[in-house]
């Protein structure tokens, strides 16, 4: 018997938190079927909604890394496994479509060998994917998508992932404009050194929202995402972003920002009226650019 998994979209660095922070919704995600087989090894049988673009060689596919590098370090590489994988979100999105793949595998294995190992212990695997797709073998996207919720990654060396209260009524309104922007190419321009006075406005940020999200002091969240850093360069590859970050905060948004590396547009909004209301102000903005867009609203 095999089993069937589900991961979910992400929003990383949520403003203030490059790297470090993420936080999960309910739609898009990816599934992956799974089982055993009598032969030697992990197969990957079919893929779906990727346009022919990911390999099906094991070593080279992000679901196919972090399920080979779980089956070492449990002691059974060999092991005959096919895997099915549907991808259900589009590439170059910023909604963590690589990381939806790689935790969806992570987690099927280990439910398909009786959990062998804690959820917690799947993390490295799934940063493992991450590595293949992206280039950088960043958490906050696979971190939130296998635990939910907001999550932050205290270091990586060694790995500290702690999970975060989130309010209940916060809810996210995510704009994926049908513009493709690689997490690579995104990264490779970003610049190696922060002025001091930027980095100390932005910690000052990055502990606001957490204090925020703890006291589930809206208004705090609210004034708590700005990014002064990585915004500023990553917009330019976002045709209309200002404008799209304005209608959001008119609307009533709490805040808003680039959804991991871009090009979609999260927002954070109190209720999901409000959600849906900004989300609906962003995708008319995208659409006087020119630009289709999907909207996704969930509570976090
Ligand atoms: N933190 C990563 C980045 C997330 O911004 O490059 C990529 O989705």
């Amino acid at each position: 018997m095999g089993v069937r998994v589900f991961a979910p979209a992400t929003v990383a660095n949520v403003a203030c938190g490059f790297d470090v922070l993420g936080f999960a919704v309910d739609e898009p995600g990816d599934e992956v079927i799974m089982e055993k087989n009598d032969g030697k090894g992990v197969r990957i049988v079919e893929i779906t909604g990727d346009d022919g673009r990911l390999s099906k060689d094991p070593a080279k596919n992000t679901v196919g890394v972090s399920v080979l590098k779980y089956l070492e370090h449990i002691g059974q590489p060999d092991l005959g496994i096919d895997i099915i994988l549907h991808k259900k979100m589009p590439f170059g999105s910023g909604l963590g479509s690589s990381a939806a793949s790689t935790v969806a595998g992570v987690f099927a294995v280990n439910e398909l060998l009786g959990k062998p190992l804690r959820q917690e212990e799947l993390l490295p695997f799934a940063i493992e994917g991450e590595r293949i797709a992206c280039g950088a073998a960043h958490a906050d996207n696979v971190a939130p998508a296998l635990y939910g919720g907001f999550v932050l990654i205290r270091s990586y060396e060694p790995l500290d992932v702690i999970r975060l209260n989130t309010p209940n009524d916060l809810f996210a309104a995510i704009v994926h404009p049908k513009v493709e922007v690689p997490t690579k190419d995104a990264r490779s321009i970003l610049r190696a050194n922060v002025p001091m006075q930027q980095a100390i406005q932005q910690w000052g940020n990055l502990a606001g929202l957490i204090a925020g999200l703890y006291q589930e002091d809206y208004d705090l969240i609210g004034r708590s995402i700005e990014d002064v850093i990585i915004e500023p360069v990553r917009s330019i590859l976002i045709p209309g972003y200002q404008d799209v970050k304005r209608v959001a905060l008119e609307q009533g948004a709490l805040g808003a920002g680039i959804s991991g590396s871009g090009p979609s547009v999260f927002s954070l909004c109190k209720g999901e009226k409000s959600a849906t209301a900004v989300g609906l102000a962003k995708k008319e903005m995208f659409a006087k650019y020119g630009i289709e867009s999907d909207l996704f609203v969930s509570r976090v």
